[in-house]
């Protein structure tokens, strides 16, 4: 390795697919191998992240990963939750992932969300590869735990391997239909131009050392000048998460992508009412799954370097929105950095219209993502906000002359009591739903009905 892989940051891998496609299984199976490895104390268990070292990925992809061959630190995947976009994950107007792995059941092929994630990564250009999962669930399978997947493919009856070659080619198929070039990822040349497949089981562990090459290679070969940071600058992150902790109030979950942020320092957090100036007051990660039972949940942290995942606790985040930047201001004037958010929000600001219907959104990525969507469908928008639905809302869009405008659009939120009862009580039809596609087919629906 001719770079010092002190200056090079851990690439981040998002791990996404339709829900039960088995993302979280995939990872708990590296986990799980890596703690059978006795590399266990090796993987951290971030916020909403997981980090895997080299030497940890090295050993358990074996003949396909040398370390030696390799400059980067490792890789920090990030789980996305079913009923949550990845498009929460979003950073500098793209994606906060540098890679990605779309997990898709190979009995099940694509799924809404499958297409949704798919829709998002050719949007902001984000190289992944997919992971076929299942492949144990085909019938007449003979397994090979942990072995990789050529092995274990060739070692199949011809009947089985036909089986899950229909499968595969269905997926490959589909991911032509959407627009990628795709083959199963021994076949495949070159990884800029062309989509690996994988076929894994997260139950087995098949192809899983294959899985972590693929990763480890795209990110090596397409990632690694973007990897070259300066690791002690300024921290800069995107909130995933905005939750209430017991004795801290309101803290935010954060993918720290860049810099290193450190307790005391002042940062500038994206709000629903514009940038918040805030102080970190606690820099929080989860401890080992055995010290939880005994100890409290969260060992404090002086300071944390990117890529990780980290809570951030500090005064006055009620406001903080999902998928909103986080800037540490350190050594440059606050009015700079205040400036450096508002771009990055106005960025995702959506285009209204005059007529339209209300938009409300779990966070700024899904929110940017529905606007999107909607654009395509043609649907103007009146009003669209990052938030649960409020009685504001529905007063908002009960003022349309259209029936075809009273209409909320709701995605991944709640729907506030007091709205409940506007609801109730005007003539707006709320639709709330967690799969963009859904919300825009079902609105569509109810305008031809209208028309009809
Ligand atoms: P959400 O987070 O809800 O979107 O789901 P997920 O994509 O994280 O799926 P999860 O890992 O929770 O797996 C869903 C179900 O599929 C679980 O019952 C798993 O045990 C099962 N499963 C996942 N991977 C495999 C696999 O490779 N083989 C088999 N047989 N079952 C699997
Ligand atoms: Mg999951």
């Amino acid at each position: 390795a001719d770079v010092d892989p002190g200056s090079l940051r851990t690439p981040i891998v998002a791990v996404l697919g339709h829900v039960d496609h088995g993302k979280t299984s995939l990872l708990d199976k590296i986990r799980g191998s890596a703690v059978s490895e006795g590399e266990a104390g090796a993987i951290t268990q971030h916020i909403g992240a997981t980090a895997v070292p080299l030497d940890t990925v090295s050993s358990m992809a074996g003949d396909l990963v040398m370390a030696d061959d390799f400059d980067l630190p490792g890789l920090l995947f990030i789980d996305t939750p079913g009923h949550h976009s990845f498009s929460t994950l979003r950073a500098r107007g793209g994606a906060l992932a540098d890679i990605a792995v779309l997990v898709v059941d190979v009995n099940d092929g694509f799924q809404p969300q499958t297409e949704e994630a798919l829709d998002i990564l050719r949007r902001t250009g984000t190289p992944f590869v997919v992971a076929a999962n299942k492949v144990d669930t085909t019938p007449g399978w003979n397994p090979k735990p942990d072995s990789p997947v050529k092995q274990t493919y060739d070692a199949q009856s011809d009947r089985a391997r036909q089986r899950l070659d229909e499968n595969l080619y269905e997926i490959i198929g589909q991911l032509s239909d959407a627009g990628f070039s795709a083959d199963l990822y021994w076949r495949v040349q070159n990884f800029q131009g062309n989509i690996g497949v994988v076929p894994v089981s997260a139950m087995t562990g098949e192809g899983v050392p294959d899985l972590l090459a693929v990763l480890m290679g795209l990110s090596q070969r397409y990632m690694k000048n973007e990897m070259e940071i300066d690791l002690g600058g300024p921290g800069k992150g995107t909130v995933l998460e905005v939750k209430d902790e017991k004795g801290f109030g309101a803290t935010l979950d954060v993918v720290l992508y860049d810099g290193t942020v450190t307790e005391g320092d002042r940062i500038v957090v994206g709000g629903v009412e514009g940038p918040i100036v805030t102080e970190v007051r606690a820099l929080l990660r989860p401890r080992a799954l055995s010290e939880i039972r005994t100890e409290q949940e969260f060992e404090r942290l002086d300071s944390v370097q990117a890529a990780s995942g980290v809570k951030l606790a500090a005064p006055d985040l009620d406001d903080a929105m999902a998928g909103a930047p986080v800037r540490v201001v350190r050594g440059r004037p606050l009015e700079d950095v205040i400036e450096e958010v508002e771009a990055e929000l106005s960025e995702i600001e959506v285009e209204t219209a005059e007529q339209g219907v209300v938009v409300k959104a779990d966070t700024l990525g899904s929110l940017e993502a529905m606007a999107n969507a909607l654009q395509e469908a043609e649907i103007p928008i009146l009003r669209a906000e990052v938030g649960d639905i409020a009685p504001r809302d529905v007063a908002v869009a009960s003022t349309a002359n259209e029936a075809e405008n009273r209409v909320i659009l709701g995605f991944n939120v709640d729907v506030l009591p007091d709205a409940e009862r506007e609801l109730d009580r005007q003539d707006v039809r709320l639709f709330n739903h967690d799969v963009i596609y859904q919300l825009v087919e079902d609105y569509e629906e109810f305008v031809e009905e209208r028309q009809r």
